[in-house]
């Protein structure tokens, strides 16, 4: 239980690591919350502080999703794996759930953070590649037709478990997926205001703020 509990919390704070937000101090002096949508993830740090930073932050955020999961994965290929074999799914998935809550509910920054949707996708390239590249596919495809992020990521979300159940992955996967779904919906909530306002902007486009 302990090493279960190690892992959980070495998941939840590699996904609390605050890279946008770290970005936008050392770039721009800036507290990224305060700007645009105030989330520290790539899409609003692409918004405020270029390309660059944007794919960045992206690359990185999606790193702490795939280095959560391969932590917990390659725990059962040494010979000190101190966890019965039919944990392994459970734990994989307990590991990705810390990870998306550390990434938009960080330890460094009072519990606020991102929206989770590049750490959901890193988790579950390395849970199951083929659901990770049919999420990115669903994501690209619905973003370069509407050019809105959110709406992107939104989709991508609602696609996830029926991509699980599709490829008859393990329970504790699909409830992964069914929690990672509804856990970016929510943290999408005033982008889904915006775009029933019609004022969400696409990509490219500032964010009206106040
Ligand atoms: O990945 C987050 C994206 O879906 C929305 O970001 O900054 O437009 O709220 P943002």
């Amino acid at each position: 239980f302990l090493a279960s509990g190690l892992l959980i919390l070495f998941a939840y704070l590699l996904g609390s690591i605050p890279t946008g937000y770290l970005l936008g101090k050392y770039l721009k002096g800036i507290d990224i919350r305060e700007h645009g949508s105030g989330s520290t993830g790539a899409t609003n740090v692409l918004r405020n502080l270029g390309k660059p930073a944007g794919i960045t932050v992206l690359v990185i955020d999606l790193l702490k999703g795939v280095g959560a999961i391969a932590l917990a994965k390659s725990i059962y290929t040494t010979d000190i794996n101190p966890f019965p074999e039919t944990w392994k799914f459970w734990l994989i998935t307990l590991a990705g759930i810390a990870s998306l809550i550390g990434h938009s509910k960080s330890v460094f920054l009072n519990f606020s953070g991102g929206k989770s949707v590049a750490t959901s996708l890193g988790v579950l390239l390395m849970m199951c590649p083929w659901v990770g590249l049919g999420t990115l596919g669903s994501f690209l495809a619905v973003l370069g037709i509407s050019r809105i992020v959110s709406f992107s990521s939104i989709t991508g979300a609602i696609a996830v478990p029926f991509l699980m159940i599709l490829l008859q992955q393990p329970l504790p996967y699909i409830l992964f997926a069914a929690f990672a779904g509804i856990y970016v919906i929510v943290r999408h909530r005033s982008n889904i205001e915006r775009l029933i306002a019609g004022t969400e902007p696409r990509i490219g486009q500032k964010l009206q703020e106040g």
